[in-house]
């Protein structure tokens, strides 16, 4: 029986990239994503290179309804997984309070209930079968306080902290599970937001979506608590533990609401 990495929003950057770096392994995969169409040109891709099965699952995950329904249809098909990869998530920008209700709240059903709500009813079946392994997408965002991306901000802590504590509730399950904290990536993120990237870091700094998969992918293999990859961004994930917490908070809300374009 085939198992297969399920990857939540595979149709761009680091979440299309680490689909392509699976598949290129010899993962089969499930793609979920929102856009039918794009899933469908990724998984004919991913096929015809890689010789691997690839199922597209269309799922808007800001709809609580349909990440149930995705669920239900998993677990009817019975279809194994031993990989999960929530990776799916956006960002808003800009002053909480002015922001519409509906992209904060559907922020939160994304970066947060969706991946937890994957998490429980997938976790459960891996952990019935003694293994299994969970990758959630948080971010170096999620280290800090963020103003101008309060949200955001506290949404990727929330998957660094729940993603920790599952860890050790599910290991002795034989259930692994792993947070990537990626730093800038160069990817669609930034423009759907109104964030200008090239104000967001230095050129240098700024990874490239295969870069950050590839590093994923091979961490993987050693099933490690938390991937940052690269130096500076381990540097900018401790940097909260070397200054007083106000000051953190005025120079990323500075750095926030500099990239900002409302
Ligand atoms: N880029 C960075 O600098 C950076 C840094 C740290 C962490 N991250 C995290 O990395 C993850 C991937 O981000 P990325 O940079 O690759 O951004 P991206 O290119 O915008 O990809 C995000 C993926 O999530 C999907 N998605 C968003 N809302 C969805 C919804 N309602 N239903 C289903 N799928 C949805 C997108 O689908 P569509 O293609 O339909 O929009 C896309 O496939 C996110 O969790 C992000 O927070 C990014």
């Amino acid at each position: 029986m085939t198992a297969y990495a399920l990857v939540t929003g595979a149709t761009s950057g680091i979440g299309l990239a680490l689909a392509e770096t699976l598949a290129a392994r010899g993962r089969s995969l499930i793609l979920v994503g929102r856009r039918a169409e794009a899933l469908a040109t990724i998984g004919q891709q991913l096929r015809s290179a890689n010789g691997v099965e690839v199922i597209e699952r269309v799922c808007d995950l800001a709809d609580a309804q349909q990440v149930t329904q995705l669920l239900d249809a998993l677990e009817a098909e019975a279809l194994e997984i031993d990989l999960l990869v929530n990776n799916a998530g956006f960002t808003t920008s800009g002053s909480f309070v002015d922001n519409s209700w509906q992209s904060e709240r559907d922020l939160l059903q994304v970066n947060v209930l969706a991946l937890v709500a994957l998490c429980h009813r997938i976790g459960r079946r891996m952990a019935a079968a003694g293994r299994g392994q969970i990758l959630n997408v948080s971010s170096v965002s999620g280290f800090m306080p963020g103003p101008w991306m309060s949200n955001y901000a506290a949404s990727k802590s929330y998957v660094l902290i729940f993603s920790e504590s599952l860890r050790e509730e599910l290991a002795p399950r034989g259930v692994s599970v792993s947070v990537l904290c990626p730093g800038t990536t160069r990817s669609p993120f930034f423009d759907k937001a109104g964030i200008q990237i090239e104000k967001a870091a230095p050129d240098a700094l700024i990874m490239s979506a295969t870069d950050v998969a590839r590093i994923t992918v091979d961490a993987l293999a050693r099933k490690p608590a938390i991937i940052i990859p690269r130096f500076h961004n381990k540097l900018l994930a401790i940097s909260p533990r070397l200054g007083p917490r106000w000051l953190l908070r005025k120079v990323v809300g500075a750095l926030y609401r500099s990239v900002a374009t409302q």
